[in-house]
């Protein structure tokens, strides 16, 4: 299936170093947090927590950022054009992702083996993309309870007090780490397995030729072949 060409302009740096935070936050706590979990490495157990408490803030304020940038910054709504609009558009519903929810479900349950051409998101990249700051804050919240300096305060109390006590807190929020890592297993697998230009494009803002689309009309009208310029 040919694809549409990959620009820039789909994400703009700001986004480019939100996301390399993300990654570079989300490893360091999953190998600090199961250091806390299995002290599996002595020498490490130590710093293990400090690493975890500096990154646990480094990740909320992040996601924090992202989300008011995405007000502020523009971006491509939709693959194969540079033509932008307030980031925030490529979270709503979109045209380009109209009546296309089942199509895409068939496409990820290996029904169909081609996906609608979309915005810039597929219907489910979207949903699962707008679970994480949600889920980053409940990460956060459950974090907090078990965190010396503020278990105690009255929200984090609280929260203990819901749960039945510290080990139940340490078990959700253990657990809640692996809907991260599956999360990330799923999405390291979806963003390449049509090709690496979409992983290039984000990490590297490396440029891939394709098929051009005016997001007005909504149609294809023409190809680019930037490729061959590199
Ligand atoms: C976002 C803010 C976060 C805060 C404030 C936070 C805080 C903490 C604290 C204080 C502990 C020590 C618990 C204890 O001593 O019993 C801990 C443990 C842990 N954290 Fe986090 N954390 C955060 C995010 C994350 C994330 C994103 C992950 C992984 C995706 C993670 C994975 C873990 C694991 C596996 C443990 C060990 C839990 C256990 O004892 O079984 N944390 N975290
Ligand atoms: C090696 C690991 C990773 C790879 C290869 C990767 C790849 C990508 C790619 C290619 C996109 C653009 C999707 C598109 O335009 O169709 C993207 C977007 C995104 N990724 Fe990742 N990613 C990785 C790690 C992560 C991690 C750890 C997180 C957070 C937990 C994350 C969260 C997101 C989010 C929320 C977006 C939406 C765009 C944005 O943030 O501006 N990714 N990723």
């Amino acid at each position: 299936m040919a694809h549409l060409a990959h620009y820039r302009e789909a994400h703009p740096l700001p986004f480019v170093i939100t996301h390399w935070i993300n990654l570079v936050a989300m490893i360091l706590l999953i190998i600090s947090g199961f250091n806390i979990h299995f002290p599996f490495w002595a020498a490490f157990e130590g710093i293990a927590r400090g690493i975890h408490m500096f990154f646990a803030f480094v990740l909320v304020l992040n996601c924090i950022v992202r989300v008011i940038l995405s007000f502020f910054v523009k971006s491509a709504p939709t693959g194969g054009t540079r033509r932008t609009d307030t980031d925030i558009k490529s979270w709503l519903p979109q045209t380009d992702n109209r009546h296309q929810a089942g199509a895409w479900v068939k496409y990820y349950l290996f029904l169909k083996k081609d996906h609608p051409l979309s915005a810039k998101l597929g219907v489910p990249q979207k949903l699962s993309y707008l679970l994480i700051p949600p889920l980053i804050l409940i990460m956060a919240y459950t974090g907090l309870c078990l965190w010396g300096p503020t278990m105690n305060a009255p929200p984090f109390a609280a929260g203990l007090n819901l749960v039945g006590g510290a080990m139940m807190m340490r078990i959700i929020h253990y657990f809640l780490m692996y809907v991260f890592i599956c999360f990330m297993f799923i999405h390291v697998y979806l963003a390449n397995v049509e090709g690496t230009a979409p992983t290039k494009l984000m990490f590297f803002r490396r440029e891939h030729g394709g098929l051009v689309y005016d997001p007005d009309k909504h149609a294809i009208i023409g190809e680019d072949e930037l490729d061959e310029k590199h």
